[in-house]
């Protein structure tokens, strides 16, 4: 009122019978920032546990904000349309009914969809983005009344694109499906990656690029004395810390790299190959009672047996013996798959990796926290601890004859400080699940696609009967690596 009053003595003094419309807009600009607040507050207070009269209260200081905003955009329509104000009242009243009957159709549908919390969330950020409008009204009024009639375009369209990307956004019926907000709102981003967009190089955060081109490979895992050092924000989501898969540095992963390179070459690996045998015969036995038992047996766990119980006795010279439990007792591949999940989360938040690899899971354990299949492989990595802490302890060191990796990993040879139960238990474990869940994976898929195609099943037979005339023949490595449909690369094979 003090600064109406103002105006009109300041118009008065300049010859002008009435004040600029703009004059009206007090009101509004003082009561505006009731509706946001109101909406928020009975957005976030409407529970059961609160008590109504939070809600009640919002929505009398939601009615304010109303009510001032109301007044005041009637007086300044009527003030502005000096000679019509009949015609503009009556086109606000129409526009505001109209938008009235689709808001209570919208508002229906969001609570359903979004229930009242975010309804009412959606509708304060939507009353926010048009707080300043009074204020800026009141600065450039003049202005914009000058371009009347383009004003009222640029309303209409910019009111036809809010209810539009609103529609997109909250009730269009893929409204579900995640995916980038502008992508589900407009073309630009398909028009942006499909027209605009050179080259295979994209950039998918403030720090990396996704690059599309298997030529790349090369320049990436560049060997010789090409230095390539390892992201740390991928690597602490290993939890491994002490690993040579999470070692950053160049030179030092190197290092770790040169104590077990030898257990990965080929020599080494035929070595390996009565070991092999031996698990793969224990596997045919037990399908074979699972077959004349008519048992179902989940390929994924038995094939994990085999794995964890191959890399298990690589590691330290001896199987964990999964293949022989009972009911294979392994979980590995689901808990590894929820390991693998955290890990997508721990990439994101660095600090939670650190905390995460330094939990204590001995006592964890103790009080129960960690069950189900967590369970299962912090105790395999508990057992992989006490087996790192005996190998350190040893005095008989191994210098000839089949080494296990701790052998190789506690030789006098490597650094002392290298020769820890934390950097042994790292590296196993990593070990341990690189081993299992990778094979054990494929073996699964190539089983559950030579069972749906009996062709190639058969064509695989009959390749196989050229090293292993009878069900118990023992085909070595270089006559298996021989056979073109059992090491092909392609799928379906040619
Ligand atoms: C189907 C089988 C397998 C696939 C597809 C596979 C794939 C890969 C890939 C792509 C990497 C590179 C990761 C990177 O640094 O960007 C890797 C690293 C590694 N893999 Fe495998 N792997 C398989 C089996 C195995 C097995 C059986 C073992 C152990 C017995 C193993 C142990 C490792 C280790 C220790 C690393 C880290 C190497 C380093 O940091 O230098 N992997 N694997």
């Amino acid at each position: 009122m003090k600064y109406t009053r103002r105006d009109i003595y300041r118009a008065r003094d300049r010859g002008l019978a009435r004040p600029e419309p703009e004059s009206n807009l007090y009101m509004a600009m003082f009561g505006a920032l009731a509706i946001p607040i109101g909406l928020f507050w009975m957005g976030w207070t409407a529970h059961p546990h609160i008590s109504m009269w939070s809600p009640i209260i919002s929505s009398v200081v939601f009615g304010f904000g109303v009510v001032c905003v109301f007044v005041s955009a009637y007086q300044y329509v009527a003030a502005a349309y000096e000679y019509h104000p009949g015609s503009a009242l009556a086109s606000l009243q129409m526009f505001r009914l109209t938008a009235a009957g689709v808001m209570a159709v919208i508002a229906d549908l969001m609570c359903a969809k979004l229930g009242p919390h975010w309804t009412l969330t959606v509708l304060g950020g939507i009353a926010t983005v048009f707080l300043p409008v009074p204020y800026l009204l009141y600065i450039w009024g003049l202005k914009v009344r000058t371009w009347s009639r383009l004003s009222t375009i640029l309303a209409g369209v910019v009111a036809y694109f809010i209810a539009r990307y609103t529609y997109r956004l909250f009730f269009h019926p893929l409204s579900k499906i995640p995916g980038p907000k502008l992508a589900a709102i407009s073309y630009l981003p398909e028009f942006y990656h499909d027209v605009v967009r050179k080259g295979p190089i994209i950039r998918i955060n403030p720090r990396e690029v996704h690059i599309k081109d298997p030529a790349f490979y090369d320049e990436i895992y560049a060997g010789g004395m090409r230095i390539r050092q390892k992201d740390p924000a991928f690597t602490v989501a290993l939890l491994t810390p002490g690993a040579m898969a999470s070692t950053n540095d160049h030179e030092r992963h190197r290092q770790r790299r040169g104590v077990l390179s030898n257990f990965f070459s080929k020599k080494s690996v035929t070595d390996l190959e009565s070991v092999i045998q031996d698990k793969v015969d224990t596997l045919k036995e037990r399908f074979n009672r699972a077959f004349n038992e008519e048992t179902v047996l989940s390929l994924p766990s038995v094939f994990a047996a085999l794995t964890a119980d191959m890399i298990t006795h690589y590691c330290h010279g001896e199987s964990r013996g999964y293949l022989i439990a009972p009911d294979f007792k392994n979980n590995h591949m689901e808990a590894l798959d929820s390991l693998f999940t955290l890990f997508h989360i721990n990439r994101f938040i660095p600090p939670l990796a650190h905390l995460l690899s330094r939990l204590p899971l001995e006592s964890m354990k103790k009080w129960g926290i960690l069950s189900g299949t967590i369970g299962e492989l912090v105790d395999t990595r508990l057992q992989t601890r006490q087996r790192a802490a005996e190998a350190l302890q040893s005095t008989e060191k191994k210098t000839i004859g089949p080494m296990t990796l701790f052998d190789a990993l506690t030789a006098d040879s490597v650094p002392e400080e290298e020769r820890t139960v934390n950097r042994l238990e790292d590296e196993a474990s990593v070990l341990f699940g690189a081993g299992t869940e990778t094979t054990a994976r494929t073996l699964s898929i190539a089983a559950f696609y030579l069972a749906k195609n009996q062709t190639l099943l058969e064509k695989l037979r009959g390749e196989l009967r050229l090293v292993m005339p009878s069900p118990g023949s023992k085909p070595t490595w270089s006559q298996l690596e021989k056979l073109p449909l059992l090491v092909s690369n392609t799928f379906p094979p040619k």
